[in-house]
C-alpha cells in the first residue's frame, strides 16, 4: 500500500470532505486529489443510464472521479435490481462485503429499485448503509450527501418526484460511438408478476424537446448510435416545447433519426400490446432504424397471457410479427419469456414451444417465475415443483439456442454493416461492432476505424457472436 494511502489510513476520517478530497504530501508537496466513487450497477439498461448519470451528478457537484476499484473508493453505490429473487439477495451479500470499509471513512449508499422497495428497512437491515435513493431520486445524491454528513445519520429519499430528475442532471457526458438516452420512466402496464410499476412508478415520458437536445448533445461529442429506452417505449407521448401538441413514439424515432451524426436508431423495450401500425410503418420510412426489436411476449398460452395481464394473444403476437417483417423481411426479433408462472400445465408451456416454432427468434431471455411481494401473481398457488419448471426452462432455452445458432450460419459468408465500437472484449488487440441485427462482429482493424460504419464479411460463427473480415471497397 502506498504511503498516501497508509497517511489516510492513518487519520481515520468518519466521513470523507465535501468537495476536492484529502490534501495527501508526497515529498513534502500537497497534492490535491479527487474523491472516488464506485458504482455497481445490477439489473436493466435503465440502471446501467441511472448509473452513468449518478456519476455525472457527482462529478459535477464534488468532484468524484469513478473508479474500478472498491478499495479506494470513498464513495461506494450499489444501483439495484429487484426483478427477480435472486437479483435482491445479491445486494445484501455485497454489501456485506464492503462493510469493513468504514472503517477508513468510505460511505455506502444503495440505489434503484431494490432501495425504492425497500426503503428505510435496508438501514435497518444493514445498518452501516448511509444512502438509500430511487430511481426518480439520483439527482438529489449531493444533497443526500451533505446531510448524511451535517446530521451524521443514514439519509432515505424514495420519493418520486415526477420527471423532476432530468431538469437537474448535468448535460450528459459520454465515451464511445454508442450511447442510452432514457425517454421515459416508469411503466403502467401492472402486468401481475412484475415490481416495476411499484419500484419506478407510472410512465411519465420525457419532453420531445429534452430528449432531442440530449441526442444532439451526445451526437456532438461522436455518439453514432442511440438507444432509446424505457419499460415500454412504445407508450411514449412527449409535450412538443410551444405547442399543445403530443409526439407519439413514431414521431420521436422519425426525428432522432434525422438528427445530424445519428446513424443508427434502437430502442428497448416495447410492449407487444401497443406495437401500433404506425410504429410498423416507421420501419419502411426509417432506414437508420436498426434491423432488430426486442419484443417481450413472455408466453405462448393465451390463459396464461391473460392471468399475466399482457392484453395480448399469442395470435395477435404472431400477427404483429407478420406485418412487421413484411415491412421490413431481415428484422431480427428477440424475445423475454417467463416459465412456470402460477397455474401454468404441460399443455400450456408446450404452447410457447409452439410460438417458439411458429416465430424463429433469434435471441431471447427466459427466466423461472419468481413471485415479487406485493404484485398480485405472488399470492397465486402455484402447484408446479421447482424441478419440472427447471425442466421446462432447459427445454426451452434449448429450442431458443438451436434457432439462434441456426440463424448465425445462415449470416456465414454475407456481407453486414457494422458500427465499430471499440476493443473486443475476449481479445483486446481485436475491434468489436455490432450488425444492424443486434450480433457482436469481431475483426482485426485499425484502431481508427472506431466510431465508423464498416461492411465486413463474416468468417466464423462463435457462439453468438461472429469473426469477420473489414470488406476493402
Ligand atoms: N418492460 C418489459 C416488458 O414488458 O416486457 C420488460 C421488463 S422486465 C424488467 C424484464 C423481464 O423480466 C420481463 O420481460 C420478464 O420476462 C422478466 N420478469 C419480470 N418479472 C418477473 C418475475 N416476477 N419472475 C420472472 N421473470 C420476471
Ligand atoms: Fe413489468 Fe409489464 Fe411493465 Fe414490462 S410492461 S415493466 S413486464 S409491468
Ligand atoms: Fe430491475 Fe428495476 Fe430494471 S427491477 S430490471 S433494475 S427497472
Amino acid at each position: 500500500m502506498s504511503e498516501a494511502r497508509n497517511a489516510r489510513r492513518a487519520v481515520p476520517r468518519a466521513l470523507p470532505p465535501p468537495r476536492g478530497a484529502a490534501n495527501e504530501v508526497r515529498a513534502g508537496a500537497p497534492v490535491a486529489t479527487k474523491p472516488r466513487v464506485f458504482i455497481k450497477t445490477f439489473g436493466c439498461q435503465m440502471n446501467v443510464y441511472d448509473s452513468g448519470k449518478m456519476a455525472d451528478v457527482l462529478r459535477e457537484a464534488e468532484g468524484y472521479e469513478p473508479t474500478n476499484d472498491v478499495e479506494e473508493a470513498d464513495l461506494i453505490l450499489f444501483n439495484t435490481c429487484s426483478v427477480r429473487e435472486k437479483a435482491e439477495e445479491k445486494v445484501f451479500s455485497d454489501l456485506g462485503r464492503v462493510k469493513h470499509l468504514k472503517a477508513r471513512g468510505a460511505l455506502i449508499g444503495v440505489g434503484g429499485c431494490v432501495a425504492s422497495q425497500e426503503g428505510a428497512a435496508i438501514v435497518r437491515r444493514a445498518p452501516y448503509v448511509d444512502l438509500v435513493f430511487g430511481p426518480q431520486t439520483l439527482h438529489r445524491l449531493p444533497a443526500m450527501l451533505e446531510r448524511r454528513r451535517a446530521e451524521l445519520r443514514p439519509q432515505v429519499d424514495i420519493s418520486f418526484p415526477e420527471i423532476e430528475k432530468f431538469d437537474h442532471l448535468p448535460p450528459a457526458r459520454v465515451v464511445g460511438p454508442t450511447a442510452f438516452v432514457s425517454i421515459m420512466e416508469g411503466c403502467s402496464k401492472y402486468c401481475s408478476y412484475c415490481v416495476v410499476p411499484y419500484t419506478r412508478g407510472e410512465e411519465v415520458s420525457r419532453p420531445f424537446d429534452d430528449v432531442l437536445a440530449e441526442i444532439a448533445g451526445i451526437a456532438e461529442q461522436g455518439v453514432r448510435e442511440v438507444t432509446l429506452l424505457g419499460q415500454n417505449v412504445n407508450a411514449y407521448r412527449g409535450a412538443m416545447g410551444g405547442t399543445s401538441e403530443i409526439a407519439d413514439f413514431a414521431t420521436l424515432l422519425e426525428v432522432v433519426a434525422e438528427i445530424p451524426g445519428i446513424e443508427r436508431v434502437r430502442y428497448t423495450t416495447s410492449h407487444p400490446k401497443e406495437f401500433t401500425q404506425r410504429l410498423i410503418d416507421a420501419y419502411d420510412r426509417v432506414d437508420k432504424l436498426v434491423d432488430h426489436v426486442h419484443l417481450p411476449v413472455q408466453h405462448g398460452s393465451d390463459r396464461v397471457l391473460a392471468a399475466m395481464k399482457r392484453g395480448y394473444t399469442s395470435l395477435e403476437f404472431k400477427s404483429t410479427v407478420r406485418k412487421l417483417r413484411a415491412v421490413r423481411p431481415r428484422i431480427a426479433i428477440s424475445s423475454d419469456f417467463i416459465v412456470g408462472f402460477p397455474g401454468e400445465t404441460a399443455g400450456d408451456f408446450e404452447r410457447t414451444m409452439q410460438l417458439v416454432e411458429d416465430v424463429g427468434f433469434d435471441h431471447s431471455f427466459s427466466f423461472v417465475f419468481s413471485p415479487r411481494p406485493g404484485t398480485p401473481a405472488a399470492s397465486l398457488t402455484d402447484e408446479t415443483s421447482a424441478a419440472e419448471k427447471l425442466e421446462r426452462l432447459q427445454r426451452l432455452q434449448s429450442k431458443i439456442e438451436a434457432q439462434g445458432d441456426a440463424i448465425s450460419r445462415s449470416r456465414l459468408g454475407t456481407v453486414q454493416r457494422i458500427l465499430v465500437e471499440g476493443a473486443s472484449r475476449k481479445d483486446a488487440g481485436e475491434l468489436m461492432g455490432r450488425t444492424a441485427c443486434n450480433r457482436v462482429v469481431n475483426v482485426v482493424a485499425s484502431r481508427e476505424l472506431v466510431g465508423c460504419m464498416v461492411d465486413v464479411r463474416v468468417t466464423e460463427v462463435r457462439g453468438h457472436s461472429l469473426r469477420g473480415d473489414v470488406v476493402v471497397a
